[in-house]
């Protein structure tokens, strides 16, 4: 296909605003395979491949359409929704000349519609304005029109209306795609220029990788080189996304496709990298992309020891599928071995856990997560710490930094004043407010990202009924007030538990820890007595007292299947908790940090 009939394209939208919707609705009217339809059908070949912790991962799809008597080829793109994962937005956006951005026709304009909108035009893309969802009775698209021109620099009258739901003006989405997004440029006759941006396992056939043909054209059986990397490969197959893979025999400029390479693990295929030719003089290196940070950290622990080789082969496994997770071997006296697990955010961090409770069958403790510090020592050295046990002694700490994030609030007017309180307690720095229409405003702080990570998502939900939103961008670090906090039950330093947080809130959040301690940890046939302690100072303490009876006492005389019963629960509950010294701490013991913040 010649560059001028191929169109290279995202939906962006903010989550729930029915991007997946839209994209199989237009893969109907193209008469390609929906990704739906596609998991439904495969679902008994792929069974064994799941269960081996394999997930279909769509990333891009190929569709054809036929338009004022030309054969069309449209590469939509796929990006993830989540302010998580902006960093993967960004990669897909690089190989696009154009963006839809969707909008639902009630909820309006959201935090990630603007974040989303931002990208598409830092990368200068065309932007595609749609609104959809317009079915809905209580749609109200006058106002969402102009909340659109008024924030995200649009004319309303280029929005479109359509209901990925019904179908209507779905294919009008698509023509205007068509005729407003401009064509790629390129040679095909040029030197080969390809951007990886993303790559799969596959158990058969190794990596496979994702690229965009800038310049050139790429055959099959052909010796290219990763220009960043240095190596060199044979194309054995490369084609299509139909979202199927389709073989074809090359793929040149402007086109979106996929390689084969016998390359065996994907840590040797770097998402960003240039392909070019193996030999003679190779292209210009493409700019790559910003290595996705990991900005939140936790340690998980196999409840039981015996599963440390488990818990790690699943890690393993893991990260060949998600290369933006990573982990590290990490030992506490509380809870033995473990790994220190680095994510990109909170939601990251759930998605983690449950794959391996789910996929692996592990039982996990995992420690209330953390953020990334920087710490200037009196030695002058400076150093990262990434877990709150690496905090060295106060005395020895010459400036204690911690990450600050931008944060946008999407909200009815009326609940201004409400996240304004918050953001306040939080120590926030006011940037400023920007009104999207008379009733719905965008407020924006600085707030330090160890406060946004714990509970501003539901803090939000709770202060606006849930008609509120939020993003967040890395702003930097900034020297902070901060000290590291100790637990210590029946005198014992539990290293698990210990956290870091503003020497202004210490005593307060002491206090909450140990109550809340007090309540997790059940009685023992001693006293157990709880301490938070900063140093070698105690701020806050606690006693849980002595138990008097056999908790099956209590069922004397009743009947034995209730005894049994009851047995069986505290050995489920034991399952979970970790003994340390002569005390039982149940798992949720360690989350009681967070709960307190
Ligand atoms: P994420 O995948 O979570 O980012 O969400 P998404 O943006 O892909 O949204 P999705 O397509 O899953 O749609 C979200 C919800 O909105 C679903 O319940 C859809 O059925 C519904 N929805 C999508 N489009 C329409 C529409 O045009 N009209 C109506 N009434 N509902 C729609």
């Amino acid at each position: 296909t010649s560059p001028q009939y191929i169109r290279n394209f995202s939906i962006v939208a903010h989550i729930d605003h029915g991007k997946s919707t839209l994209a199989d609705r237009l893969m109907e009217i193209t008469g390609t395979v929906s990704f739906r339809e596609m998991k439904e059908q495969l679902l008994d070949d792929m069974a064994l491949e799941r269960q081996r912790g394999i997930t279909i991962k769509s990333h891009a799809v190929t569709m054809h359409y036929q338009y004022q008597g030309h054969k069309f080829e449209l590469n939509l793109i796929d990006t993830p929704g989540h302010v998580d994962f902006q960093y993967e937005v960004s990669r897909s956006l690089t190989c696009c000349e154009g963006a839809v951005l969707l909008v639902d026709a009630f909820q309006g304009v959201e935090a990630q519609t603007v974040a989303n909108a931002y990208a598409a035009m830092e990368h200068d893309l065309m932007i595609v304005p749609v609104m959809n969802k317009v079915d809905l009775t209580h749609a109200r698209p006058d106002e969402v029109r102009e909340e659109m021109e008024h924030t995200l620099a649009i004319h309303a009258e280029e929005v479109l209306g359509c209901s990925a739901k019904t179908g209507m003006g779905c294919k009008e989405v698509l023509e205007a795609v068509i005729e407003r997004v401009p064509a790629p440029q390129g040679d095909p006759h040029a030197t080969l220029q390809a951007m990886i941006f993303d790559a799969v396992y596959d158990e058969f056939r190794g990596a496979i990788t994702y690229i965009r043909v800038m310049n050139g054209t790429v055959r099959k059986g052909q010796k290219i080189k990763f220009l960043q990397q240095g190596t060199t490969h044979e194309v054995i197959e490369l084609g299509h996304f139909t979202p199927r893979r389709k073989a074809t025999n090359s793929l040149a400029a402007g086109q979106v496709g996929y390689l084969i390479c016998n390359i065996k693990t994907l840590d040797k295929v770097n998402i960003g990298d240039t392909v070019s030719v193996a030999t003679g003089e190779p292209a210009l290196k493409l700019p790559g992309y910003r290595e996705p940070k990991r900005m939140v950290f936790c340690g998980l622990y196999p409840s039981d020891g015996q599963d440390f080789k488990q818990l790690r082969e699943a890690l393993d496994k893991l990260v060949i599928n998600d290369p933006s997770f990573e982990f590290s071997p990490e030992t506490s006296d509380a809870l033995g071995f473990g790994f220190r697990c680095g994510f990109l955010g909170l939601l990251h961090m759930e998605i983690i856990q449950q794959r391996l409770e789910q996929e692996a069958d592990i039982d996990l403790v995992q420690t209330a997560p953390n953020v990334t510090y920087e710490i200037v020592t009196k030695t002058g050295e400076t150093m990262e710490v990434h877990t709150p046990q690496d905090v060295p002694d106060q005395g020895d700490i010459e400036e204690f930094r911690q990450p600050i994030v931008r944060v946008s609030f999407v909200l009815p007017t009326e609940y201004i004043g409400g996240i304004m309180k918050l953001c306040t307690d939080r120590r926030g720095t006011y940037v400023r407010t920007e009104y999207l229409s008379p009733t719905r405003a965008m407020l924006v702080y600085d707030l330090a990202l160890a406060d946004v990570i714990y509970d501003m998502h539901d803090k939000l939900k709770s202060t606006t009924r849930g008609y509120g939103t939020m993003d967040y961008e890395l702003l930097g670090y900034e020297p902070g007030e901060l000290v590291r906090m100790d637990i210590l039950v029946k005198g014992e330093r539990i290293d698990a538990l210990s956290i870091v947080c503003d020497r202004r809130d210490a005593d307060v959040r002491g206090r909450a820890v140990i109550k809340k301690l007090k309540e997790e940890i059940p009685r023992h046939m001693f006293e157990v007595p709880l301490q938070a302690a900063i140093g070698t100072r105690v701020i806050a303490r606690e006693n849980i007292s002595a138990m008097r009876k056999n908790v099956t006492a209590k069922c004397y005389g009743g009947d034995i299947s209730r005894k049994r019963k009851l047995w069986e629960k505290q050995k489920e509950g034991k399952k979970r908790m970790k003994s340390i010294g002569s005390v039982d701490i149940p798992q949720k013991a360690f989350l009681a940090v967070l709960e307190t913040g």
